[in-house]
């Protein structure tokens, strides 16, 4: 077992900094130091008009292909952005996909690789990836790979991909036999965070993403997690201020999380795992779509605190006051009882983090302290899950 601990308040990769560009643009930026992969998370409100210029100061003279899906472009987002790359003299094609998690497909990946071969894209064509989880997820897949790599721009647009998917460089799809089983790194050349579009965010996808909050809390930082305690009403409908501090603090502690261990090779960035090996047994089971990711992981940490409890790691208080955070932040943390025990073990067993059909988990030993790589045994699973669906409130 890896224990994990990291001192953010000590940390000195990453650098909060303001530029006189940024300040220009009142812009706030992240450094994620990752060496010759390094790159900024730039940080405002209202600020697309700067985009082209900021652009081409990460990738001059170059042409730019914007993936994006239907319920943005019903939004205009993607509009302001293509004037401001070509006012910035980028050549700009794009693409609108279909929303939706059941997209991170074999099928729309062979879509974008056929308009980026139709716009002429080549290793001067730099993507544009704008949108939640899955169209960064896929666009930047497609960007790994076509003409075996292009540079690419994240521009989240939900709470989930702003604080977790944006950052870290994992791109991918999924195959029927598991969620993201197909994929690569490949490190975005920026991350432009405006926190204007989650005002027209659905509530329910702002609350899934408030999950991995809570995640981040659980894993690394108590105060985050007794912020978001205390601030929970706020956050239901909240300020410029509480959304900056909230994903400026989640994307610091992403940040430093994958430059400690950019490939997942040395077992620190398993910490961001915790909850997932259930939440991804529980999303395959349900169906692809049918439950946001957040809500997924909010039962999964549910259910690995009770493996923890079991283990005599943790008290029933922690356990309560994680779900309590949870329910106050309107998350679920109980599945639907029609969901067959059988199902769910097997779904866990494909987890590809499950090493030769063992149960290896992450498990807190208090708030803010997770271990790593836990092996557990099937009968432990088992009464989670057992007791899990008995108070199902489905
Ligand atoms: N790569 C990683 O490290 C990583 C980490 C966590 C999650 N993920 C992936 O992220 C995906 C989930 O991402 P998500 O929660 O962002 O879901 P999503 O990408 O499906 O977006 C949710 C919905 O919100 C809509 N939407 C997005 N932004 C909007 C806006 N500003 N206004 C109006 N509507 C908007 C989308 O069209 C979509 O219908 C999953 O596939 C998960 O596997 C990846
Ligand atoms: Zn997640």
């Amino acid at each position: 077992m890896t224990g994990l601990e990291i001192a953010l308040g000590n940390e000195t990769i990453i650098d909060f900094e303001r530029s006189e560009q940024s300040k220009a643009l009142e812009m706030s930026t992240l450094h994620v130091n990752l060496g010759p992969r390094g790159y900024d998370i730039v940080m405002g409100a209202k600020f697309a008009d700067g985009f082209g210029r900021f652009a081409a100061s990460v990738l001059p003279g170059r042409s730019a292909f914007l993936v994006s899906d239907r319920n943005l472009f019903a939004q205009e987002h993607p509009d302001r952005l293509l004037a401001s790359l070509q006012a910035a003299g980028f050549r700009i094609g794009s693409l609108e996909l279909v929303p939706g998690e059941e997209r991170k497909s074999l099928e729309s990946l062979s879509v974008v690789y056929d308009k980026l071969a139709d716009f002429g894209a080549d290793r001067q064509t730099v993507v544009i990836a704008m949108g939640g989880g899955v169209v960064g997820d896929l666009a930047g897949f497609a960007a790994a790979t076509f003409n075996r790599g292009l540079p690419w721009i994240m521009v989240p647009t939900t709470l989930l991909a702003m604080i977790d998917s944006s950052v870290g460089g994992k791109v991918g799809i999924n195959h029927p036999a598991g969620k993201n089983l197909i994929g690569a790194f490949h490190q975005p050349r920026a991350v432009w965070i405006d926190l204007e579009y989650l005002s027209t965010l659905g509530r329910r996808e702002f609350r899934s993403g408030l999950a991995e909050a809570v995640k981040y809390g659980m894993i690394l930082d108590e105060d985050l997690f007794c912020w978001l305690e205390q601030n929970h009403l706020n956050i239901a409908k909240p300020s410029h201020a509480d959304l900056e501090h909230l994903v400026h603090r989640c994307c610091q502690i992403k940040a430093t999380i994958v430059k400690r261990d950019e490939l997942d090779q040395t077992g620190l960035r398993a910490v961001l795992n915790y909850g997932h090996t259930f939440a991804q047994a529980f999303e395959r089971v349900a169906g692809y779509g049918v439950l946001l990711h957040g809500e997924a992981v909010a039962m999964g940490m549910d259910c690995a605190a009770r493996a923890a409890q079991q283990l005599g790691w943790i008290g029933s208080d922690v356990v309560q006051r994680q779900r309590m955070l949870l329910h106050l932040l309107d998350l679920p943390t109980t599945y639907a009882a029609e969901w067959p025990l059988p199902d769910l073990l097997e779904a866990m067993r494909h987890d590809k983090k499950s090493e030769s059909g063992q149960f290896r988990l992450v498990l807190p030993r208090r708030i803010g302290h997770m271990e790593t790589n836990v092996q557990v045994s099937e009968s432990l699973i088992r009464q989670v899950l057992s007791s899990h669906t008995l108070r199902a409130e489905a």
